[in-house]
C-alpha cells in the first residue's frame, strides 16, 4: 500500500463546477501541505466523470505538460506528455505506450448538484 500523502484533500472538498470542465475535457488540481504535493485530474466525456492521481505509472511524471491538456485531441484517451502513453478515460488502463497493462491510480470524486467534490 502506498504511503499516505498528507497533501491529499479530505473527502467532501468542492473541486469545481462540472461546467468548468470541457466535454470532452479534463481539469487538473494541485494541493500542497507542508512539503507534500497531491496532484489529481478529473476527466469528463458525456456521462463519464472520473478522477485519477496525476502521476503516470511509467516514470512517475505528471500527465500534462500544459494547463489542462490531459486528453488526446479527439478526447478519446488521457495522454501522458512524457512518453506518449494513452489511458482509457473510464478506468485509467494504459492501452498504448511504454506502460501498457499498468493503470492510473483512481482518485475518488463525486458529482453533487452540478459540482464536483472529492469523495
Ligand atoms: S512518464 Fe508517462 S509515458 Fe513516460
Amino acid at each position: 500500500m502506498a504511503p499516505c500523502n498528507p497533501a491529499r484533500p479530505e473527502p467532501g472538498l468542492r473541486l469545481c463546477a462540472l461546467a468548468e470542465i470541457a466535454d470532452p475535457g479534463a481539469k487538473g488540481f494541485r494541493f500542497r501541505r507542508d512539503s507534500g504535493l497531491f496532484a489529481g485530474v478529473v476527466v469528463r466525456r458525456g456521462d463519464l466523470l472520473a478522477g485519477y492521481v496525476d502521476v503516470c505509472p511509467h516514470a512517475g511524471w505528471p500527465l500534462a505538460a500544459f494547463d489542462d491538456r490531459f486528453l488526446t485531441r479527439n478526447g478519446a484517451h488521457i495522454l501522458c506528455s512524457g512518453h506518449g502513453a494513452l489511458f482509457e478515460l473510464a478506468d485509467g488502463a494504459c492501452v498504448a505506450g511504454p506502460c501498457v497493462g499498468a493503470r492510473l491510480t483512481p482518485w475518488a470524486i463525486t458529482l453533487r448538484h452540478g459540482d464536483v467534490f472529492t469523495a
